[in-house]
């Protein structure tokens, strides 16, 4: 440093460095005294705290601004105040600004003796950009391990359901076959028919429920084919009429992105069925190399999307978007009170999974 000061030549070179220095960077710098009052401080204190440098300087005590701190292991008290420090060269601050609010920012403190009876220096660093990013990234992170686990667990439950459950109701079925072929009673005969079309109803129950839980077809066989068997059981179950279209390359996707688009896609459709009191329903599925773009349309009657949104009753629409942005993707919803809903899901496909084996050529 002294040799940098040394180079900058006359004093007035070095004061006007300095000086530009301490108006123009991003980092808050303000100077206390040894009571702990504010001696001065640069324009992006003021940006920071909101207050003006004349509120500041001589007016301002250092613990107004503070609403506490943490080194990087602990929480600290003010019996550990970095003013009480000869110097702190890291640690974390809340900045009180001058509307109340909480402002993180990392800090750094150095005593300064040297100067008229010897003063301290803080530097402060915004720290909320970095601090909300860091929030996002962790509540993704935490949203993606809810989902996969959620899809783990209704898997093994449509396992076993399937292979256990509805195995058993099929050997009790079979048994019942064999005892309705023995010579019996026509009450008994009767009884044994009834049993055996409630074992059938039962089994039928819990194949739909497995069916449900996480189609078998959607890892065995794909995305298309399971979104076909799905379309087949809504048009049974609520009489519309849908109409599928597929555009590009039919072929398998990462695991994570097929079972994404399948929820979406279901929830798209749970609504229409539910509230759009439509008859009709198109999907397009399209392929587009590096992307992937499903559109679910209805005719129903629409509703106003900003305010279903803000009401937040239901976790269907805001689950959507959250399965798509965690794969860098987007859910679009276009409605009206009167017109229709449509759905526009787009999400990326990485190269990796655009070319390599990923990617089976599966013509259906
Ligand atoms: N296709 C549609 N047609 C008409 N209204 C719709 C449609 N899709 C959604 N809505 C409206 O938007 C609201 C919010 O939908 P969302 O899927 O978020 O919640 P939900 O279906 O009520 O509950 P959940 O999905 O959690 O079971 C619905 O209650 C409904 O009023
Ligand atoms: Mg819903």
């Amino acid at each position: 440093m002294d040799a940098w000061m040394k180079k900058l030549g006359s004093s007035e070179e070095a004061f006007t460095l300095l000086s530009s220095v301490f108006a123009n960077v991003s980092d808050a710098i303000l100077v206390v005294d040894k009571e702990g009052m504010i001696v001065t401080a640069n324009p992006a204190l003021e940006k920071m705290s909101g207050w003006a440098t004349e509120e500041l300087i001589g007016k301002r005590h250092i613990c107004e601004l503070c609403l506490g701190m943490a080194t990087c292991r602990e929480e600290a008290t003010c019996a550990d105040c970095f003013f009480k420090q000869e110097q702190m060269p890291s640690f974390e601050m809340r900045l009180k600004t001058k509307d109340g609010r909480d402002y993180p920012v990392a800090a750094s403190s150095a005593q300064l003796p040297e100067i008229d009876g010897g003063k301290m220096v803080l530097i402060l660093r915004d720290m909320s950009d970095q601090q909300r990013a860091e929030k996002e990234r962790y509540q993704h992170k935490l949203t993606n391990y809810v989902i996969q686990a959620q899809e783990e667990e209704r898997k093994r439950i449509s396992r076993e359901l399937h292979d256990g459950v509805g195995q058993a109701l099929y050997s009790i079925l079979v048994g019942l076959n064999v005892v309705g072929q023995s010579k019996l009673s026509e009450p008994l005969r009767q009884h044994v028919a009834d049993i055996q079309q409630m074992t059938a109803k039962a089994m039928e129950e819990v194949k739909r429920m497995a069916l449900e839980l996480r189609p078998s077809a959607l890892d065995d066989l794909g995305l298309l084919p399971a979104l076909r068997s799905l379309i087949k059981r809504f048009e049974k179950s609520f009489g519309l009429l849908i109409d599928l279209h597929v555009q590009g390359d039919r072929r398998r996707y990462p695991a994570v992105v097929e079972t994404a688009l399948y929820r979406i896609v279901q929830e798209a459709m749970t609504n229409a069925a539910k509230y759009a009191q439509a008859d009709k329903l198109g999907i397009v599925f399209e392929d587009r190399d590096k992307e992937l773009v499903v559109t679910v349309v209805d005719d129903g009657i629409g509703f106003d999307v900003e305010r279903a949104q803000k009401k937040g009753t239901g976790l269907g629409l805001f689950g959507m978007k959250e399965r798509a942005q965690l794969l860098g993707g987007t859910v679009d919803i276009r409605s009206a009170p009167g017109e229709g809903t449509t759905v526009i899901v787009r999400i990326p496909l990485a190269k990796e999974e655009t070319e390599d084996g990923h990617s089976r050529p599966d013509r259906r």
